[in-house]
């Protein structure tokens, strides 16, 4: 780990309010006409991208919102070691996002992001006008969304307030859609990506593909970066900055039941499969997730599971809101939240959220901030000598 790089020594980062523009990395051309270029450049002892100059971040790393176990405690580890850690929302009431913003500022002064799942075909949606409305009272500095585009009038909002608003997309027609509704950065979201996922183009070439959409725009990996290597050949293939799941939830900070992290680290690439298995909360959503006995007993058979409140088989009880408003939940058969320390019942029933690149890159549970740090400080090193960058990632086809 290099010490004097490791987000902690010096003065916070500025906030985006403090200094920089929407195009502040364009600014940095001093003139000269076009903009900088899209993969990284090392400066100093420093990884620069254009999202670390937009942000006010030491390392083009950010937390992905994963709804549950992105909690304060991880955006703020994330933050405090020079990424961008990203709060995860579950279906939460707006005055359980306020407080977990509360706490993150009591954590961190550096830059953060809120994730938000938006689905424009649900009526009852999990994002509500109320969320946005915490988010601009609160200037948040970061917001993404994920899953469908949400209604324009929420992205004016945020952005009026300084809010750089962002999407994460599995295709280059959402892609487009987010450019167009004045979105400032892309998150490419590729097959390989665990949780919900609607991408199937396999990381890398998604990032070409948003790139060649536009070439001012910030784009985003995610999807198997999980070391210093992957996250390197991400940057030197023209992504601006990298975007983790899975190698966060084995982490100390991250909210999540100790023996699925464990999983995590015992798990291999071709361990995840993409389903529609789990989710009377939120049914038919692909999810990647780690096949457990439940998915292999129901593989090839997810159109026969019964419909929501059809089985009264319950798999485990969790707390919903923890800190907050502490909910106890009865989980139903193939419920798709995801354990935490508060969960109890047996995992192989669970629906465990993980991508397979990513695991096959997973030795231990670490502190969050080691992770960023020695990712980061690998991925500079790579990044001075490239060879070997240039293959293809992963194309996790499980
Ligand atoms: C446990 C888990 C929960 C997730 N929850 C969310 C979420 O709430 N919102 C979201 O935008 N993406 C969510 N994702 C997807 C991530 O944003 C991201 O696409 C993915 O983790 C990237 O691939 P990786 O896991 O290989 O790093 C989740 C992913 C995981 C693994």
């Amino acid at each position: 780990m290099n010490g004097a790089n490791d987000g902690r020594s010096g003065p916070p980062a500025p906030l985006p309010g403090d200094a920089a523009s929407p195009t502040d990395g364009e600014s940095d051309t001093g003139g000269l006409p076009g903009p900088p270029p899209a993969i990284c450049v090392l400066e100093g002892n420093a990884l620069k991208t254009r999202l670390t100059r937009a942000v006010g971040i030491h390392y083009p790393f950010v937390g992905a919102g994963m709804a549950f176990v992105s909690l304060p405690p991880l955006v703020i580890a994330v933050s405090e070691a020079g990424g961008l850690g990203m709060l995860g929302t579950a279906p939460e009431p707006p005055l359980v996002l306020e407080a977990r913003l509360k706490a993150i500022r009591a954590g961190t002064q550096r830059p953060y992001g809120v994730d938000f799942i938006v689905d424009r075909a649900e009526p009852h949606g999990f994002t509500s006008r109320d969320h946005i409305d915490t988010c601009v009272a609160a200037k948040v500095p970061v917001v993404v969304f994920h899953w469908s585009l949400p209604p324009l009038e929420w992205i004016h909002a945020l952005k009026a307030a300084g809010t750089r608003v962002w999407m994460q997309a599995g295709t280059v027609d959402v892609a487009r859609q987010a450019l167009d509704a004045g979105m400032e950065g892309l998150i490419a979201q590729g097959r390989q990506a665990g949780g919900r996922n609607l991408g199937s183009t396999p990381t890398l070439a998604l990032v070409r593909e948003f790139r060649a959409l536009s070439s001012d725009m910030l784009v985003l990996a995610a999807g198997g970066i999980a070391d210093g290597f992957s996250a390197a050949r991400a940057l030197h293939q023209g992504a601006d900055g990298v975007w983790v799941g899975t190698r966060l939830i084995a982490s100390v900070e991250a909210y999540a039941h100790p023996l699925y992290k464990q999983r995590l680290v015992d798990g291999d690439a071709g361990d995840t499969t993409l389903t529609t298995l789990f989710g009377p909360e939120w049914p038919g959503k692909r999810m990647r997730v780690i096949r457990n006995r439940t998915v292999r007993e129901w593989a090839g058979r997810e159109s026969r599971v019964p419909p929501p409140g059809a089985v009264p088989e319950t798999i485990g009880t969790t707390r919903l809101f923890p800190g907050v408003l502490d909910v106890q939940y009865v989980m139903p058969k193939f419920s798709s939240f995801l354990p935490t320390p508060d969960t109890q019942g047996d995992l192989e029933e669970m629906s465990l959220p993980a991508g397979g690149a990513s695991m096959s890159r997973i030795d231990t549970v670490q502190p969050a901030g080691q992770i960023v740090v020695e990712m980061m400080e690998r991925a500079r090193r790579l990044l001075e000598s490239p060879e070997g960058l240039d293959e293809e990632d992963e194309d996790d086809r499980g």
